[in-house]
C-alpha cells in the first residue's frame, strides 16, 4: 500500500510511520489525518505488529496543522464537516504508539505527539502551541492533553504566549519520557517499540488501556478498573508462561505477541 503523505514500513514486529511532506515541514492536512488513521487501524488489526513508532524528519516532526488548508475555512463548513474530527481515530489506536520527535513539534504537531502513548525526543526537539499567534487556539487536544501532561502553569504559558520549549524543558515538565542525541533518536525509539512488541500483546494493550483510563476516572474507579484487567490476565496462557519462565529462570515464550 502506498501513501501520499506517509512512508510506512515494518521492522520485525514494529510498524514505522514517517510523516512525509518535507516541502511543508510535515504540516498536517486532511490527507495526513486520513492516511495516519488508516495505517494505525491496519496495524491494530495486524497480528504481526506489537507496537508502532510515528516520526517526522530531522527538521520537523510536524510544524502544525496545515495553515494553508485552514486559511479560508468558515465556521459552518468546519462544523458540518467536523474539521479535524478524524484525529480522534489516530488517538484511538489500541496498540502502543511512540512518537519519535526531532525538530519542530508545533501546534497540531505537538498535539499529534501527545496523542501517542509517549514521546522520545531528540535534543533538537522544540514543542509549542503557537495557534494564538494565528488568531485561534489549539484544536487537536493541545489545551487538554498538554495541561494533563505538564500542569496548568506551563500549559497556560505555552498556549497563551505561543512560545516554544526545548527538549530539556519538555522532559523536565513531563511532556517527554526521554531525550537522546539526534543520531540516536530512531535507534532508541525502535528499541523501545521492539521491547514492547516482545511482551504479551493482551497485557501490553491492557496496560495502555489502564494508564489511559487514569486520566478519565476517579482514583477508586481507576483502581477497580485496573484490578479487573489484572484479574482477567490470569485467564491468558501468557501469564502462565511468563510466571513459569521466571520460576524456571528462562526467557518467556509468549504466545500472543
Ligand atoms: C502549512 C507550513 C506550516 C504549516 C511550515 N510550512 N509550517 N505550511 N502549515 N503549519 C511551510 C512554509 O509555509 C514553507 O513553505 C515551508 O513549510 C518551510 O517553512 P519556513 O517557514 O520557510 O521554515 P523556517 O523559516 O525554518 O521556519 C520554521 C517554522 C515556521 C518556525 C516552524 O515554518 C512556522 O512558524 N510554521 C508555522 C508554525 C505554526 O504556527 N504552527 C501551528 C499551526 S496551527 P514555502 O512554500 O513558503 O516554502 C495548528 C492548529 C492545530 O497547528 C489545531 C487545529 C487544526
Amino acid at each position: 500500500m502506498s501513501y501520499e503523505t506517509l512512508l510506512v514500513e515494518t521492522r520485525g514486529r514494529v510498524g514505522l510511520v514517517t510523516l512525509n511532506r518535507p516541502q511543508a515541514l510535515n504540516a498536517l492536512n486532511s490527507t495526513v489525518m486520513r492516511e495516519l488513521a488508516a495505517v494505525l487501524k491496519a496495524f491494530d488489526a495486524d497480528n504481526e505488529i506489537g507496537a508502532v513508532v510515528v516520526t517526522g524528519s530531522e527538521k520537523a516532526f510536524a510544524a502544525g496543522a496545515d495553515i494553508k488548508e485552514m486559511q479560508t475555512l468558515d465556521f459552518v463548513e468546519s462544523y458540518l464537516g467536523d474539521f479535524i474530527g478524524g484525529w480522534d481515530q489516530v488517538a484511538a489506536a489500541r496498540k502502543p504508539v511512540i512518537a519519535a520527535v526531532s525538530g519542530y513539534a508545533l501546534g497540531g504537531g505537538c498535539e499529534l505527539a501527545m496523542m501517542c502513548d509517549f514521546i522520545i525526543a531528540s535534543e533538537t526537539a522544540k514543542f509549542g502551541q503557537p495557534e494564538i499567534t494565528l488568531g485561534v487556539i489549539p484544536g487537536m487536544g493541545g489545551s487538554q492533553r498538554l495541561t494533563r501532561a505538564v500542569g496548568k502553569a506551563k500549559a497556560m504559558d505555552l498556549v497563551l504566549t505561543g512560545r516554544m520549549m526545548d527538549a530539556t524543558e519538555a522532559e523536565r515538565a513531563g511532556l517527554v519520557s526521554r531525550v537522546v542525541a539526534p543520531e540516536k533518536l530512531m535507534e532508541e525509539a525502535l528499541a523501545a517499540a521492539e521491547k514492547i512488541a516482545s511482551f504479551s500483546l493482551p497485557a501490553v494493550m491492557m496496560a495502555k488501556e489502564a494508564v489511559n483510563r487514569s486520566l478519565e476516572l476517579t482514583l477508586a474507579e481507576g483502581l477497580r478498573f485496573e484490578r479487573r484487567l489484572f484479574h482477567s490476565l490470569f485467564a491468558t496462557e501468557d501469564q502462565k508462561e511468563g510466571m513459569a519462565a521466571f520460576a524456571a529462570k528462562r526467557k518467556p515464550e509468549f504466545k500472543h505477541r
